[in-house]
């Protein structure tokens, strides 16, 4: 059976990941800051009803010990797909009333954790069969088509998620491992807002399908949610 880690589970995209592959008969490690809240009630549920192919695990991405933690926990698991989901809006506030703070731990979950999932998991992908991490950036990352002036902590985390995900496939290449930058589109969440175009089951089946057909020629890019390349 075919396994996937998916951080930040527990709603959004995360957790229409978990459905997705569960409905697909993976099994899945699905992955969230409290997973006995309210707040992973629907993700519970899932689990619940998934003849134990779903499990839900703590993890706070920007908790090293706690990644540390898992990785051990689970250092018997070969995991076909990691998926780095969890994420971050981060502050926009007026230029000149910057949130330094927010915009430090804006980079430490969008940036430094996949690079720590990376490094906790990388063992555990190249005991796999397929060897795929996915880090779920943003077109907003995208420096060649940044024209605006807002929303810099997003943007800026994303654009250095690309980056770690683009050395992470140099480094992880000898290992066999296939790493991916993908945008979701604009996508109807909590963090995407009502007015988004794209509905989350059709975002995520998209984003699926580009992992599922994924090889180590595709590692190193970042691809749109449609399958296109998206310009660093
Ligand atoms: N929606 C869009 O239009 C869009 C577009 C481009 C990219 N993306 C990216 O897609 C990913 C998922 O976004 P979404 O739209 O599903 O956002 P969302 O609805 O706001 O969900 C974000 C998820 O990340 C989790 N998370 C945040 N900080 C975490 C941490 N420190 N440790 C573990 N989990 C953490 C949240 O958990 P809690 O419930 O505990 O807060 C939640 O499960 C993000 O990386 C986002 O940047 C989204």
């Amino acid at each position: 059976m075919e396994t996937v880690l998916i951080t930040g589970a527990n709603r959004g995209l995360g957790l229409e990941f978990v459905r997705q592959y569960n409905a697909a008969g993976w099994r899945v490690f699905a992955c969230c800051r409290e997973p006995t809240g309210a707040a992973a009630r629907d993700l519970n549920m899932l689990a619940g009803t998934s003849g134990r192919r779903v499990t839900v695990h703590r993890l706070d991405v920007a908790n090293h010990a706690q990644v540390d933690q898992l990785a051990l926990s689970l250092k018997r698991e070969a995991i076909d797909v990691l998926i780095n989901n969890a994420g971050v809006q981060g502050p926009n506030e007026d230029f000149g009333k910057t949130d330094y703070k927010r915009f430090a731990q804006t980079l430490a979950i969008n940036v430094l954790a996949p690079m720590k999932v990376a490094e906790a998991f990388a063992g555990h992908l190249a005991a796999s069969r397929r060897k795929v991490l996915a880090t779920i950036s943003s077109r907003m990352g995208s420096i060649g088509l940044t024209t605006g002036d807002t929303a810099i902590a997003y943007r800026t985390s994303k654009a250095a998620a690309n980056m770690v995900a683009k050395n992470l496939a140099g480094l992880l290449g000898p290992l066999g491992i296939t790493v991916l930058a993908l945008s979701p589109g604009w996508v109807k969440t909590d963090m995407g807002g009502a007015n988004a175009p794209l509905d989350v089951p059709t975002s995520v089946a998209a984003v699926r399908a580009i992992v599922a057909r994924a090889t180590a020629a595709e590692s190193g890019k970042f691809f749109h949610y449609d399958g296109t390349d998206l310009p660093w």
